[in-house]
């Protein structure tokens, strides 16, 4: 099980693609599956150009580069991709229904000797690994965008995982370059427990009027030394996917000091998302 060479991500989006980047460049094998030939070729050309911008930084050379490419392919079907993988992260959009259906898939196909790994930023690793046959497998493996520049990977260890697992995963984030912290599995993990309130008071900073959104992020720019300020960092994240995480931590703890801003609410419902969309607090 500890001999891993062969990953299969599904879901090559922002965070998918990035997780296929850092694997490939460190020599792992990648398949991923996405659900049209042009987000697998969208998810490719991004992995492509960010690769070379690391090239032009010369922090990689061509040959480095053409051989990452070279690790990278992609299939239109999850039991393709999976078939010879020892290692599945799941990286599809944030909601329970979506990511069951993907696990339901995968243990269908997989040898249960595999590890599944999601990268879910805040639903509960546990109630994801029931869905499977083999719970002790299962794992979070959390991410952070952008992938090839973020350091921290929280490892999530499930109400069943075992410590195997665990101890792999954490190896495989070191062989990544990256930094495993281990957190238990609980609402939001740490990095969303801590970071989605901070983006949500900035939300209500703007909605009761206390401060524009450039004055907001200014203030924890300047004053905090934080690299982008937290509605810039919203819509970097993307709203859709903010709300989604505050839901989580107000339906699982049921505190009140979760509850999302209602001009969160109201953008996402807009389809202001982001970056994504183009628009946010800010235009792109
Ligand atoms: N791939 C590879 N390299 C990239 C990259 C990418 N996608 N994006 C940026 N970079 C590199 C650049 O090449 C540059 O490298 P050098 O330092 O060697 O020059 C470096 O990152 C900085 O990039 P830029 O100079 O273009 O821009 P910047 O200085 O404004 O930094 C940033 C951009 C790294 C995104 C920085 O603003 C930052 O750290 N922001 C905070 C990001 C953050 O908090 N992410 C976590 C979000 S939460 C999450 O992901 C998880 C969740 O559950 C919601």
């Amino acid at each position: 099980m500890n001999d891993i060479k062969k990953v299969a991500i599904i879901g090559g989006g922002t965070m998918g693609n990035g997780i296929a980047h850092v694997f490939a460049q460190s020599g792992f094998s990648i398949q991923i599956a996405e659900t049209t030939e042009e987000l697998a070729d969208r998810a490719v050309a991004t992995i492509e150009k960010n690769l070379q911008r690391m090239v032009k930084k010369e922090k990689i050379t061509e040959t480095e580069m053409s051989d990452t490419m070279k690790r990278i392919g992609t299939s239109l079907s999850i039991e393709e991709a999976v078939s010879e993988a020892q290692l599945v992260v799941e990286a599809v959009p944030e909601s329970f229904m979506i990511k069951k259906e993907v696990f339901e898939t995968i243990d269908k196909h997989a040898p249960a000797d595999k590890i599944l790994a999601s990268n879910t930023s805040s639903i509960s690793i546990t109630k994801l690994a029931a869905v499977t046959s083999k719970p002790a497998n299962f794992i979070g493996m959390h991410f952070f965008n952008p992938v090839p520049v973020m350091k921290l990977v929280e490892i999530v260890k499930g109400l069943e995982t075992s410590d195997e697992v665990y101890e792999i995963v954490k190896d495989l984030a070191e062989k990544l370059g990256k930094v495993p912290v281990p957190v238990h599995d609980s609402p939001g993990f740490v990095s969303n427990r801590v970071l989605m309130p901070m983006i949500n008071e900035a939300i209500f900073c703007v909605y009761e009027g206390v401060a524009e959104p450039e004055d907001v992020d200014d203030v924890m720019k300047l004053g905090m030394a934080h690299p982008m300020g937290p509605l810039r960092l919203a819509d970097f994240i993307g709203l859709d996917v903010c709300l989604d995480i505050l839901t989580v931590l107000y339906d699982g703890f049921k505190d009140p000091k979760y509850r999302p801003c209602p001009l969160l609410v109201k953008m996402v419902d807009a389809g202001k998302l982001g970056d994504k969309t183009g628009e946010g607090f800010y235009k792109s």
